[in-house]
């Protein structure tokens, strides 16, 4: 291992419990000006394009101003989401929690320490290109978690921006900067923060060499059997999870999209599907001729997750899975597939040249995501619209 004076499992560990603290910001407690400026001082670090420092930070401390700041974020949407938080306390709705954090911070932004203020010199160009906030936004992180390494805390805010002009006003901002954020800052009820759940690892939203192709083995490349490479494709719909959900747990309607997959028969109709229910798939492609696999489920979640391997319990030929995620307005949709490790209909191609296996495994994972796409369009359209 190469020398290393840093020990990355404490900076791991900053950067993985640098939270958005709301409900935890010690409102009593003095903060000096200085533990803010050495802050910035570490934020500055950050890069920027063309080594130009042009982030300048504004700290409020005057109880008025603040005062004024805090009828401005109510204004912004603070009173709304005062209001939606009441609505959703105690329900199973997947922000109830953060959104009486958002409650509670805008109930006392008055009463926090200092209130910091994110700018930069310039104003976007609307060309499409991140422009300005690629050199900006990262010594805002860089704060919070200079703040997390000194017992403060804080949480990145953007809701009062829908007021940034009168913001401007009040701090005499002028024409020409383009404010970023707002951070809250106060010294931390406790310093206990963990690592919170994130939906999708690494493997799964992270693709070699062609977008939607992934790794599922250990080892990763070359592209193998072995090494369980893969395909992930989603989309987002305008419809709500159980709605798409009777579309993805039917097991018959890819064959409606799909341009290899014709049909499938459970094994045994009439019973309940659940984790271990047995299918029949039935496919036919141009070069390789019609072939049957024996399926099993090994994931049934309704209206989040519904998976299958193809052949043994060992070594599955394929694992396939369907992912449904709530978003605002709809759902999110992932159909994922995992090639290998076992065999199958794949392997007679990669006997008969096997050096030729990664470039026959690439171009498989293209097939497959032609028709996965196909088929998630298919549902999106048909969930969208409300058909049958
Ligand atoms: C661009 C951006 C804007 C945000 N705006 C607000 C906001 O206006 N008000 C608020 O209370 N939280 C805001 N947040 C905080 C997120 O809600 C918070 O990061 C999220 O709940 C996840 O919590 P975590 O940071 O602990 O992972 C914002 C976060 C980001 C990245």
């Amino acid at each position: 291992m190469a020398e290393n004076d840093l020990d990355a499992a404490m900076i791991d560990r900053a950067l993985m419990t640098t939270r958005g603290v709301r409900r935890r910001l010690d409102l009593e407690r003095e903060v000096d000006d200085q533990v803010l400026l050495d802050c910035i001082d570490v934020a500055e670090q950050a890069p920027t394009g063309g080594n130009n420092g042009s982030r300048r930070w504004i700290i409020i401390r005057d109880q008025a101003t603040k005062d004024r700041f805090q009828e401005l974020y109510l204004e912004a949407g603070a009173s709304w989401v005062i209001e939606a938080a009441d609505r959703i306390e105690g329900t199973d709705h997947p922000n109830a929690s953060m959104m009486q954090g958002a409650k509670r911070l805008a109930e006392n932004i008055d009463q926090v320490p200092a209130i910091v203020i994110l700018t930069v010199i310039g104003e976007h160009d609307g060309s499409g290109r991140p422009g300005l906030f690629d050199s900006v936004i990262q010594a805002g992180w860089s704060f919070q978690v200079a703040l997390r390494a000194r017992g403060l805390g804080t949480v990145w805010t953007s809701m009062y921006l829908n007021k940034a002009a009168e913001v401007a006003e009040l701090l005499d901002i002028p024409d020409g900067l383009t404010q970023v954020c707002m951070f809250p800052v106060a010294y931390t009820i406790g310093t206990d923060f963990s690592p919170t759940k994130r939906r999708l690892a690494a493997r799964e939203i992270t693709y070699f060499d062609r977008f939607g192709r992934t790794i599922g083995g250990r080892r990763t490349q070359p592209a193998s059997m072995a090494n369980m490479h893969g395909v992930a494709v989603e989309v987002d719909i305008k419809a709500h999870p159980s709605k798409v959900w009777k579309y993805v747990s039917d097991i018959n309607l890819p064959a409606r999209f799909s341009g290899e997959f014709v049909g499938a028969d459970w094994d045994d109709p009439g019973a309940d599907v659940g984790v271990g229910s047995t299918f029949i798939g039935h496919n036919d492609h141009s070069a390789i001729g019609q072939w049957d696999v024996d399926v099993t489920v090994t994931h049934y979640e309704e209206e989040q997750r519904f998976g299958w391997r193809t052949g043994g319990d060992e070594n599955p030929g394929a694992l396939w899975r369907f992912e449904l995620e709530y978003i605002p307005g709809g759902t999110r949709l992932r159909y994922l597939l995992q090639i290998g490790p076992g065999r199958s209909g794949l392997n007679q191609a990669i006997d008969a040249m096997p050096d030729k296996e990664p470039r026959i495994i690439a171009r498989r994972q293209s097939e497959h995501m032609a028709n996965m796409r196909a088929v998630i369009a298919g549902i999106k359209d048909l969930a969208e619209a409300g058909g049958s």
